[in-house]
């Protein structure tokens, strides 16, 4: 939707009016403005709109749009030379039967909602369509003469304009009236008189800055306190959560998108504690946006490319989580998400053997099937792939996708721990997996930071289409980071395992309190593993988005990652440091 900037070919000056037909508010406020601009106007009624037409420059319809065609009916047995609507979503189709008489067709829609009758235009963006150049021409000159800013929409865009259009002023409104709502439930009373400064200076922030203007916890990557505002919506406003959930979904990939990054390494969205599964046959969202019917189970590569085949065409949005199963509340977050942000959720279930090194768990990796399966169904999964190693790695298998040591080398990678040779068998079965789903959406947790950030590169580095989510670490009440392995800890494991959150913990707390130095970081979190007597394999600082070593905090989200075997188990366990203290680039809140 381009700014006309070409120059101006046709005037309305002639003699003749402009009838402006609807006396509603938008024809009464563009009648005041033509006749302050010195055009001739006349405004009528529908109902005398032929009558008063006859002899016109141009007719204006500033009708309802299911009357503009009824309305333009009339006029066409003695058409005026151009007959335009002030639509935003109507083409001008609408004026057909005109059009078909010999008149020129035009639309000028100012952007703008109108309260009344004498709502001034000046300065106002107006969309314009025309049916041939010089009708274009006239309704970018009407615009232009009483201080409009015109710019084109194609008139096969002329719905999405509309929806854009809507979003931004109806949905404002929608959204404004359910906070106002949500407070008075909160107990507190005139909602809108305190809402009303918070919104005006963020509507300004986001008109000076855009993306930039986003504030809160979904952008500080703040999960604990995203979860304690589902809790309060469950309470108060069930009927807000649908919203919030999207908007968290939306606030977070933009967040992720902006020129400053928001903390794109902690972005939050995933519940930190479980919600209960929901169950796809009462929630309407999962019904209506599914593939419909229950969740399919498939194994071939075949059958997955056949059931996928007609959403795809239908332009739906694919949602891919890949997991090596044995479900547990992290998966069942990133399947939450993706049901919230898709049409179509895809979940992968492959125990991925060259992932794995020569000592560790393969055979013994926990598998429940048949457990997978009811989780995944409660989630509202329409699809769940389960591939045999034979069909992922058929005999004469011979490539692997690397991405670069860099990122592969390290933490996990480091040669002393699982290698890179682990990244490759993670970056490889991903990529096949990206190109058997081809999801416009991947969800992958940051309770394996790396990995993300490794997938993340691939699939940028690759030119894979798929928009690449990582969500926020998911916890037992205890602190403890769900994992798969988790059922390797016996009790007092377990106990010991703590000491991994503890320890990430005090070093949040350190870097909060104002500490910059990220060996003295790391060294809090080693003393904490080591009270506990807990022996860590690695406890490393690195710059969240790169994984570049960092020396100290300096106000770019900071990775603090550990690994450490506690019984037969091996955890893993990290946070992002983004609140740090007098840090310049740390956001508001709100
Ligand atoms: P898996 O360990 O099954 O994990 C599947 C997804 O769940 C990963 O993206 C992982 O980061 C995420 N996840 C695990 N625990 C989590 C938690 N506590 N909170 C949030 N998310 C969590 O990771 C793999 O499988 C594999 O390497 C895979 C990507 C599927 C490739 O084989």
């Amino acid at each position: 939707m381009r700014e006309l900037e070409r120059d101006i070919v046709h005037t309305p000056t002639e003699r003749a009016p402009i009838v402006i037909v609807g006396r509603g508010r938008v024809g009464a406020s563009l009648a005041t403005a033509f006749g302050q601009a010195g055009l001739p106007v006349r405004l009528t009624s529908t109902a005398a709109a032929a009558e008063r037409s006859a002899g016109a420059t141009a007719v204006l319809l500033c009708v309802p749009d299911a009357e503009i065609a009824s309305t333009a009916a009339a006029l066409a047995p003695r058409p005026p030379k151009l007959v335009g609507h002030v639509s935003g979503a109507g083409a001008l189709a609408a004026l057909d039967s005109t059009t078909r008489a010999g008149a020129g067709a035009f639309s000028i829609h100012p952007l703008q909602t109108f309260a009344d009758g004498s709502t001034p235009v000046a300065g106002i963006p107006c969309a314009i369509a025309g049916s041939d150049e010089a009708a274009e021409s006239f309704a970018e000159a009407l615009a232009r003469d009483v201080g409009m800013r015109p710019f084109a929409v194609p008139d096969e865009r002329r719905a999405a304009y509309h929806a854009a259009a809507s979003i931004a002023s109806n949905f404002l409104v929608a959204l404004k009236e359910s906070a106002a709502g949500l407070l008075e439930a909160a107990g507190v009373e005139d909602g809108r008189e305190l809402l009303a400064p918070l919104v005006l200076r963020t509507a300004a922030n986001w008109a000076e800055h855009g993306v930039g203007a986003l504030t809160g916890p979904i952008a500080r990557g703040d999960a604990e306190t995203v979860e304690r505002h589902r809790a309060a919506l469950a309470e108060l406003a069930p009927e807000l959560l649908p919203i919030y959930e999207a908007l968290a979904a939306r606030t977070a990939a933009l967040a992720r998108s902006s020129p400053s990054g928001g903390d794109s390494a902690a972005l939050a969205l995933a519940s930190q504690s479980a919600a209960p599964g929901r169950r796809r046959t009462d929630t309407a969202p999962a019904e209506s946006k599914g593939g419909g019917g229950g969740m399919r189970i498939v194994h071939t590569k075949r059958e997955l490319r056949e059931a996928l085949a007609g959403h795809r065409r239908e332009g739906k949005r694919i949602g891919l989580v890949p997991t090596m199963g044995a479900f547990h509340e992290g998966h069942l977050s990133l399947m939450r998400a993706a049901r919230a942000g898709c049409d179509l959720v895809v979940v992968s279930l492959f125990v991925n053997p060259s992932q794995f090194g020569p000592g560790e768990d393969l055979a013994t990796y926990p598998r429940d099937e048949s457990r997978d399966t009811e989780l995944a169904e409660r989630e509202g999964v329409d699809l769940l792939w389960i591939p045999s190693v034979d069909e992922m790695y058929p005999d004469g298998f011979g490539t692997a996708v690397e991405v670069d040591e860099a990122l592969t080398g390290i933490l996990d990678g480091a040669a002393d721990q699982r290698g890179p040779e682990h990244f490759r068998g993670v970056t490889t079965v991903v990529a096949k997996l990206f190109n058997c789903v081809q999801p416009d959406a991947a969800f992958f947790g940051r309770k394996d930071a790396q990995q993300a950030v490794v997938i993340e590169r691939m699939a940028r580095d690759l030119d894979f289409p798929v928009e690449v989510i990582a969500l926020p670490t998911v916890r037992d009440p205890d602190g403890l980071a769900m994992s798969s392995r988790n059922v390797y800890l016996d009790e007092s494991d377990r106990e010991s395992a703590l000491a991994l959150s503890r320890a990430l913990r005090a070093a949040e707390r350190a870097a909060a309190n104002g500490e910059r130095s990220a060996d003295v970081i790391v060294s809090t979190a080693i003393n904490e593993l080591r009270s506990a007597g807990v022996n860590p394999e690695y406890v490393e600082a690195r710059d969240a988005r790169d994984l570049s070593p960092v020396a100290d905090l300096n106000g770019r989200p900071v990775l603090l990652a550990v690994a450490a075997r506690v019984g037969r188990a091996r955890l893993i366990d990290n946070v992002v440091i983004t609140n740090q203290a007098d840090s310049p680039e740390q956001m508001e809140a709100f």
